[in-house]
């Protein structure tokens, strides 16, 4: 079979991390099956953890296991579930407390994505997209806690910076229209002067907040029980399926990266990396919070 898309391998010889950092530790990864999440969940696995990923797809989650089980040498359970329907997440979380019997570590990155204006986001195309991200992150809590309470574990929401300031989507360069909504559109329709909200992201942006805010109220209220709870808020990450949603094929897209303190866009091991970070030991005193991995374009806010 075909190595599965969106895939950017974790090299083991690029890690800062001690190998076997989360020896004997599980994860329960929604969205696990591909983009930044199997890099996250990747990353995990070869710092000694074994895993669960969780997404719609079944045969996508179990090529992507085969993969990570041979890059990892760790086992890997691919799991077919919902994230929009609680009961099938508890299955999920029931055949893993089966074979790995425990869970320490939850990623809570299931989530969903186009480009439309509000006029074109219909009540449905709305609901679909909190259902996911928002509804599918109190879901996924609400089937783990138990379990990540007993570990004494932590929780990582992947959000996005979309809702913390308006963005001059990066998608749109003007001798390439794409298509939105499905007609064709080009960077003379939109207002670079947006500040305070990132344009045709209406769904995302409140599905996103939502997210940060449930991620406080569980860092806050899981606290004492030795639980954490963080949000990773990615920017611009190549070779995603996310970037690719908002982003037309050879665009130079690049260009708008020349004011960006990095200059570059992020890469899935810029966020695996930090996820290694906010789950290890090192990050004990660290929750509640949210951390932009996003070369820090969100410094930048008043400038797009
Ligand atoms: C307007 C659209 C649309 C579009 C779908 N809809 N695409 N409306 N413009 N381009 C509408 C449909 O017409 C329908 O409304 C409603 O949305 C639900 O669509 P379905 O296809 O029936 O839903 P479903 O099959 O569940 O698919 C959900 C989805 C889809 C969100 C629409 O895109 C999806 O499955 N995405 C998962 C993968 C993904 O998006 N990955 C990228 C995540 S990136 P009506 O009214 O017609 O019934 C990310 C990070 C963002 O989240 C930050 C990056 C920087």
């Amino acid at each position: 079979m075909a190595p599965t898309a969106y895939v950017q391998p974790i090299a083991d010889s690029t890690s800062v991390f001690k190998a076997d950092l989360f020896k004997g530790k599980v994860l329960f990864c929604t969205g696990g099956g591909s983009g930044i999440c199997r890099g996250m969940t990747e990353a995990m696995m070869r710092h000694g953890a074994k895993a669960t990923i969780v997404g719609r797809k079944l045969d996508r989650l179990q090529q992507t296991a085969k993969e990570l089980t041979a890059a990892t040498g760790q086992e890997c359970l691919p799991t077919q579930a919902d994230v929009r329907q609680p009961a099938t997440l508890k299955e999920a979380v029931a055949k893993t407390i089966e074979k790995f019997g425990r869970i320490d570590f939850v990623i809570c990155g299931a989530a969903g994505n186009f480009l439309a204006p509000i006029s074109g986001v219909s009540e449905n195309a709305f609901k679909t997209v909190l259902e996911i991200d928002t509804m599918g992150t109190y879901n996924t809590i609400k089937a783990t806690i138990e379990h990540v309470r007993a570990s004494k574990g932590a929780y990582i929401h992947v959000s996005a910076t979309l809702h913390y300031n308006g963005q001059y989507l990066f998608s749109y360069h003007p001798s390439s229209p794409i298509s939105l909504h499905r007609k064709k559109l080009t960077i003379s329709d939109l207002d670079p002067s947006c500040s305070t909200g990132t344009p045709y992201q209406v769904h995302v942006s409140a599905a996103k907040a939502g997210v940060d805010a449930l991620s406080a109220v569980l860092a806050v209220e899981e606290g004492p029980h030795g639980v954490r709870s963080n949000v990773i808020a990615p920017g611009p990450i190549a070779g995603t399926e996310g970037m690719d949603r908002l982003t037309p094929k050879n665009t130079g897209a690049d260009h708008v990266y020349h004011g960006h303190p990095t200059g570059r866009q992020g890469d899935v091991k810029d966020i695996a990396n930090a996820t290694i970070f906010l789950f290890s030991p090192a990050a004990s005193y660290i929750t509640g919070q949210v951390l932009p991995v996003d070369g820090g374009s969100e410094h930048l806010r008043s400038q797009f």
